[in-house]
């Protein structure tokens, strides 16, 4: 590999790991007439995304470690989306069980995850196409690791993206998609985090290929508004993590409950290792002033945190929407009520701004 492929590769690496635009009063709901619609009366979409993922809605959940797992994404994929399977908690086996799960309860759709910064197993791109599985994400690494072989065996292949510079590399290493992932998201990030608002249009603009937005979305107005700059999909990581076919303790989901928007700290940002943004806890606000000397020591408890319900234990990721999510509702429920939402932001804005 050349010195400008390092040197790019070491970018990219940087780069582990999406907005909030509309803002709502936490206590906002949607009205009833709108969130109580019937499947069969929901908007129909059909862009590059639903095509190319065969789902109904270009919504996927988002990879996350001992958390994605069948429980939550067969409730994505029976609700219309594609439900995505981790492989970073690097535990193969149960994977490999949870996919099975999967085609038990679930004949959607479904993908898989390579978060390659947590690879442990030199055979990966073989386990995962021995799934059987037609999508990957792959993210926190440097795309031309493994796109090739999982194109070559058919696989539809998004990379996850924090910054133009890692977008136009994935694109030529000849990803189908990009997922692009503002700083405000939840998990480990680019220690020189972009926020959607600003990151999203500028890769619609300079690339070709379609873009999932991720970071911040939470609602219809979320995707509406990731919809005009310029994306065909939406991935949601913190929102899933409260809903009612999360695994989480229910400590974890009323913590997202009861924070502001400005309960997350963004830690790391000098390393050692990846940058992360987690909720705000006793520990991790000391974490803000006093980095600890090796901030991933602090997963080594994650499944009491995540789990065993204790907030202390760890480090729990989570993005600065966890200010927008006042309750815990099911997948499919949570589903609805963004069609509906994004059905009526776009017909109001018509309404309110058409000139004819
Ligand atoms: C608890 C948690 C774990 C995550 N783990 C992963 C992961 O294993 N792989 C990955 O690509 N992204 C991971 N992410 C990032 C999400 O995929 C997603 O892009 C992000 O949560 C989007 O922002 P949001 O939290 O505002 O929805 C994680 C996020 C959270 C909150």
């Amino acid at each position: 590999m050349d010195a400008e492929h390092d040197s790019e590769e070491a970018d990219v690496l940087e780069v582990l790991g999406a907005h909030g635009f509309l803002s709502t009063p936490k206590s906002c709901e949607l009205n009833l007439e709108i969130s109580e619609r019937t499947r069969d009366e929901a908007m129909r979409f059909e862009n590059r995304i639903t095509r190319m993922l065969g789902v109904e809605y270009p919504i996927l959940e988002a990879p996350m470690g001992w958390i994605a797992r069948s429980q939550l994404a067969s409730a994505v994929s029976n609700a219309g989306g594609m439900g995505i399977i981790e492989t970073s908690s690097g535990e193969l086996d149960a994977i490999r069980v949870e996919i099975r799960k999967m085609r038990a309860l679930t004949e959607k759709p479904f993908g898989v995850n390579i978060a390659q910064a947590f690879v442990r197993d030199p055979d990966i791109v073989k386990f995962v196409i021995d799934q059987g599985v037609r999508f990957v994400t792959t993210s926190a690494g440097d795309p031309q690791r493994y796109c090739a072989a999982l194109k070559e065996a058919g696989l539809t292949v998004f990379h996850v993206v924090p910054s133009l510079k890692a977008a136009m590399r994935a694109v030529d290493c000849g990803v189908d998609g990009l997922v692009v992932e503002g700083g405000e998201g939840g998990g480990f990030k680019n220690p020189r985090e972009v926020a959607t608002m600003v990151l999203l249009p500028l890769v619609c603009e300079k690339t070709g290929v379609p873009v999932v937005a991720a970071g911040g979305m939470v609602d219809g107005k979320t995707m509406a508004a990731a919809f005009a700059l310029g994306a065909e999909g939406i991935q949601m990581g913190t929102r899933m993590v409260s809903s009612a076919e999360s695994p989480v303790h229910d400590n974890w989901k009323q913590a997202i409950l009861k924070a502001q928007e400005t309960d997350t700290v963004f830690l790391n940002r000098f390393g050692p290792g990846p940058a992360l943004r987690a909720l705000r806890t006793e520990k991790t606000t000391r974490f803000e002033k006093e980095p600890p000397e090796n901030v991933m020591g602090e997963f080594r408890h994650a499944l009491d945190l995540y789990f065993g319900g204790d907030m202390e234990a760890s480090i729990a990721l989570s993005g600065q929407v966890a200010g927008r999510i006042d309750a815990i509702k099911p997948v499919a429920q949570i589903f609805r009520e963004i069609i509906a939402q994004f059905e009526e932001t776009i017909a109001s804005m018509g309404r309110k701004y058409a000139t004819s």
